[in-house]
């Protein structure tokens, strides 16, 4: 049995599917995976879950699955949260340096940060990352590391993530009822660019667009930072809808039918497509060009809305890596080069390629999420400076709402 501290879990609570993924960390601090477990998500809609207890048994079923793939024993947990109460925005943090010498410490730079993430959100919003930017000491821009230069005022760009806490504490609670640790938490979008851009693509520019059941969540790095981030309710589900409501089906044939024969490329010769007799429902023929025109419309109306935020903060000109898709959209056939129509930017789809493992995970869009959680918690464990977890916050008031909820018993 492996040692329990070079193990890290990372569980994705998505609209589609519950994922954890057990990741290694290697002597020389890269990551293999070892395993991977998943379930079918019940209880979520549009990456937020609607019943507790439908979501506690599909994250059981999949932890269940990881620990026999990898051959540990789960009891800790990174997991990752969506959603479209999920918000973003830049912020500016000052301090004054009081040294006598004035030279910038480590809790300068703690201390920095902490007034950057120290904001006006909404009363019932939580802060769930303030991801730091670069520095500038008494004005000079573009400072990585700060520590040990002298100056006068310290200040610090931040990219501030939030989200309505209750809503967040409805995934931390799924989880502890499994029984499970949650040791802290990440937007997905986030997760799954750790996973699917190496540090060049970062310094480079892109956008990673996890497009998955019911949202798409996308994040835009430039010059090795976070620019922009957001999260859209709509996913595949919404093609899905589509297919059945446009070709008069039910959902779950319309499912089929997209993964099996559907593409965003509308193709030039029509075909009749012949779904198969079930019970209930009698053979139907179906346009196969009528079928890729729906599924086409809507991935180019999603991936519209991106380009726009992209245009709206100004980022189009800074994504010289260009755009990777992931999440389980990225599968769809005819997506490369619809997006890069769209974008006119080179498109990958996405692969992890940050960690080692079995071609069968890293090779897998919908696993970008909870691989990509592994490597978060590898970085926030090694780094010294990052504010304390929203988890404390979080996870104080969620005490106060089981004591809440016991005084009602
Ligand atoms: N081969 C495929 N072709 C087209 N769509 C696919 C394919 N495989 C999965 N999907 C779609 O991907 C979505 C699920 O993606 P996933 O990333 O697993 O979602 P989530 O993280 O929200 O649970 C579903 O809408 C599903 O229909
Ligand atoms: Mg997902």
């Amino acid at each position: 049995m492996l040692p329990k501290e070079k193990i890290i879990v990372g569980l994705e609570v998505g609209t589609s599917k519950v994922c954890a993924v057990v990741g290694e960390v290697l002597d020389d601090g890269n990551i293999m995976v070892v395993g991977v477990g998943q379930a079918n998500s019940e209880g979520v809609r549009k990456g937020e879950i609607v019943n507790i207890e439908a979501t506690v048994e599909c994250i059981h079923a999949a932890v269940a699955d990881a620990e026999e793939s990898a051959g540990v024993e789960i009891h800790n947990v990174y997991a990752s949260v969506s959603g479209g109460h999920i918000r973003s925005f830049n912020n500016r943090g000052t301090v004054a340096v009081t040294n006598e010498d004035r030279e910038i410490s480590e809790e300068e730079v703690r201390n920095v940060l902490l007034n950057a993430k120290a904001v006006n959100i909404p009363m019932d919003h939580v802060v769930i990352h303030a991801i730091r930017q670069h520095f500038f000491v008494d004005g000079h821009d573009g400072i990585q590391n700060p520590v040990g230069m002298i100056g006068a005022k310290l200040e610090a760009d931040v990219h501030v993530i939030y989200g309505v806490r209750t809503r967040l504490q409805n995934t931390i609670k799924c989880i502890k009822h499994v029984p499970l640790d949650v040791a802290n938490i990440a937007v997905s979008g986030f997760a799954s660019a750790l996973a699917v851009l190496t540090s060049e693509h970062q310094q480079l520019g892109a956008v990673v667009v996890d497009i998955g059941g019911g949202t798409t969540d996308y994040i835009i790095y430039s010059e090795g930072t976070i620019q922009h981030s957001g999260v859209l309710a709509v996913g595949g589900d919404h093609i899905t809808n589509d297919v059945a409501i446009g070709l008069r089906i039910p959902m779950n044939r319309a499912e089929t039918l997209k993964i099996e024969h559907g593409s965003v490329a509308i193709p030039p010769d029509d075909e009749v497509l012949t779904l198969k007799r079930e019970v209930g429902l009698p053979d139907r023929q179906v346009s196969k060009q009528q079928l890729c025109r729906i599924m086409n419309l809507r991935v180019e109306e999603t991936l519209t809305l991106v380009k726009k935020e992209l245009e709206k903060h100004k980022l189009m000109e800074y994504l010289g890596a260009g755009v990777f898709i992931t999440g389980g959209c990225a599968r769809l056939q005819g997506l490369e080069p619809l997006a890069a129509q769209i974008f006119g930017l080179p498109v990958h789809i996405g692969h992890s390629l940050t960690v080692g493992g079995p071609t069968s995970a890293i090779e897998s869009p919908e696993y970008s999420t909870a691989i990509g959680l592994v490597r978060y918690a590898l970085g926030s464990q090694r780094d010294q400076h990052q504010p304390p977890s929203p988890l404390r916050k979080i996870g104080q008031s969620f005490q106060h709402l089981i004591q809440k909820a016991r005084a009602f018993l």
